[in-house]
């Protein structure tokens, strides 16, 4: 069977924004007294926001009222807004343009499943808000990664069965998120890390788009 989408990720696939959020967290976190290293960020790429700060606070024993939570949340998205604020498309990673020609060229379908509130305005800096023919919504999903939820809200809007769809992810909750939505699986990052993908990149520049059809 062929694969007809390819649903991507974006913070860490498509452009570094994994770095502002791993940024803005250590911040907060640094505020709260908690230690927080990029092996704790690790475990939170791809978490959605309330998910990544009860991370947190777990991590540090700090108990706090929703609404002192949602005050810190809201700290946090501010920080992380400021540094998104003056992308462009010189943000966007090597070779998305590319793959992206070559998958149109191909008639293959171009999804986003980002869990960011935030992707939008991402797409937008990076100038390619029109190149995708369906991105998920973020707030409209119950179940965030590694649910599969937003990768088979995709591949619905696609018409398409899961098997014809590729998932593209930087993140440990990500890929658990491809896998259990029985697609097929790209990680872009360590192999170490992302050992459950079907298949590991470094970056998107290193994409073979040969070998990941070959995957169906
Ligand atoms: C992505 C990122 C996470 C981030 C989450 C929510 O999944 O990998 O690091 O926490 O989106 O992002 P948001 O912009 O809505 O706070
Ligand atoms: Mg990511």
């Amino acid at each position: 069977m062929a694969i007809n989408a390819f649903i991507f990720d974006l913070d860490g696939v498509l452009t570094d924004t994994a770095e502002y959020h791993y940024l803005a967290w250590s911040a907060l976190a640094n505020e709260l007294a908690v230690p927080f290293d990029r092996d704790d960020n690790e475990q939170l790429k791809g978490v959605d926001r309330m998910g990544s700060l009860d991370y947190i606070l777990k991590k540090g024993n700090v108990n706090l009222t929703e609404q002192q939570k949602l005050t810190l949340a809201d700290k946090k998205n501010l920080h992380y807004q400021q540094l998104i604020n003056d992308m462009s498309p010189k943000d966007l990673f090597e070779g998305v343009t590319e793959l992206f020609a070559q998958l149109k060229q191909q008639n293959i379908n171009i999804g986003l499943a980002s869990a960011s509130k935030n992707a939008q305005m991402v797409l937008e800096r990076l100038g390619i808000a029109d190149q995708f023919d369906y991105v998920a919504d973020a707030a409209k999903v119950a179940q965030g990664k590694p649910h599969p939820e937003i990768f088979l809200t995709v591949a619905e809007a696609f018409f398409l069965p899961a098997d014809q769809c590729v998932g593209i992810e930087d993140s440990i909750a990500g890929l658990q998120s491809i896998v259990s939505a029985k697609m097929h699986s790209v990680g872009i990052g360590q192999p170490e890390v992302l050992y459950q993908a079907d298949v590991v990149y470094a970056d998107i520049k290193s994409f073979n788009l040969q070998q990941v059809l070959a995957l169906a």
